[in-house]
């Protein structure tokens, strides 16, 4: 493949390798582990994380959005290279799709689906039913005697829309949030307020009619961490996702969003295996939908925080790649130059945020030789 590379692309090539191999010489040699260079007619390269990830019959993939892919060719081109599945991180979302509720915008997701299909990359949606992103019209016109309809439309339109050419919906977003004191630890959202609790099953076979052959998932977050939320988190959920396969949903995954904590040291392997293994003994796939290392309140010394998010990475792969189910791993962004932790986690002395596996340059980081060396241990 790499023979018939036009000459721009092979010298890119040449030259990532040799940068690459600068950062493996100042590697920590525990991090070097594992980091396989594919060598080949066009000096040494190391092998991208989407093939990387196929050659363990997995997927890896990272959210971007319209804007990002469009107009910034470097982005592009390290994108497209390391990723095999993309997620647009707005562009299915109601706000960007529905400007008024009998208007529907499919132009900019359109396009992130051509892009897709033009670099041999799957394509997740993300997401029909959460309780952000809602547009102004939707809050001051839903009630409880439209939402049903508003909530039917709105699946059956879009995924309808793109039946046969989405690898997975997120039908549901974050439905669960124990602390709320919501039977069934749901999260109180209008969804719930307006259609109860069934809303859940109801998204599900509205998506299922529209789509029969997109992978259906749940889409949830704080379930990584060992304590009182995340456990209340991850009873509610294995609760709620009982109920959906013993009633014959058609649900087919659990999207676990993993946005992690760079100074979190209580992710519980066996705890958290044991909860997946418990999801998978149900039927379900598991998805790795929003991997993120936040580096919010970690040391300011760059090596030093980079490393200890490397670390993060590594140690939460580990556990989730043991689980057989587990089908992809989705990171939310690639480059730090575009995270939403610099919104969401921004850092209290104002220096940039550095979560995700490229810098703001593109170059491969720590945490992406974490990546890419978990996946040749699997
Ligand atoms: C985030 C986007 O990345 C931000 O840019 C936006 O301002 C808010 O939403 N969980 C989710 C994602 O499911 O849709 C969120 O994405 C991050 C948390």
């Amino acid at each position: 493949m790499k023979a018939d590379l036009p000459l721009s692309r092979r010298s890119f090539l040449r030259t990532s390798g040799i940068a690459a191999s600068w950062v493996m010489a100042k590697m920590p040699l525990s991090l070097v582990d594992g980091l396989k260079i594919v060598r080949d007619n066009s000096n040494a390269i190391i092998e991208p994380l989407r093939e990387r990830a196929t050659r363990k019959g997995l997927l890896y993939g990272a959210a971007a959005s319209f804007t990002q892919l469009r107009n910034d060719a470097p982005f592009r081109s390290h994108y497209t290279k390391e990723c095999g599945i993309l997620v647009p991180e707005f562009e299915l979302k109601w706000s960007t799709l529905r400007p008024s509720k009998t208007v529907f915008n499919f132009k900019l997701s359109d396009w992130l689906l051509s892009f897709a299909q033009s670099n041999a990359m799957l394509f997740r949606g993300h997401t029909l039913v959460w309780h952000e992103d809602l547009p102004e019209w939707f809050h001051k016109t839903a009630n409880k005697t439209n939402t049903q309809s508003l909530m039917e439309k709105h699946i059956t339109t879009v995924v309808g829309h793109y039946a046969g050419k989405v690898h997975s919906w997120d039908v549901v977003n974050e439905p669960i949030l124990p602390w709320q004191g919501q039977p069934g630890g749901l999260r109180n959202t209008p969804w719930l307020k307006f259609l109860g609790p069934e809303y859940i099953k109801t998204a599900f076979h509205i998506a299922a009619e529209a789509d029969p052959k997109a992978i259906l998932v749940l889409n949830q977050n704080h379930l990584e961490y060992e304590n009182d939320g995340a456990s209340a988190c991850r009873k509610a959920l294995l609760a709620l996702l009982e109920k959906l396969t013993a009633s014959k949903t058609p649900i087919h995954a659990l999207g676990t969003q993993a946005h992690l904590i760079g100074n979190n040291r209580s992710l519980d392997h066996r705890k958290y295996c044991t909860f997946l293994n418990d999801v998978a003994s149900l039927g379900l796939k598991i998805i790795v939908t929003e991997l993120d290392v936040s580096d919010q309140h970690l040391p300011y010394n760059i090596p030093r925080r980079d490393s200890i998010v490397a670390e993060t990475y590594s140690d939460f792969l580990t556990a989730v790649l043991q689980e057989p189910a587990l089908i992809a791993i989705l990171t939310w962004g690639l480059s730090d130059k575009y995270t939403w932790l610099s919104r969401y986690a921004p850092r209290a002395d104002g220096f940039p945020v550095r979560p995700l596996l490229l810098d703001t340059q593109y170059q491969r980081k720590l945490a992406w030789t974490a990546v890419s060396g978990a996946f040749e241990k699997k």
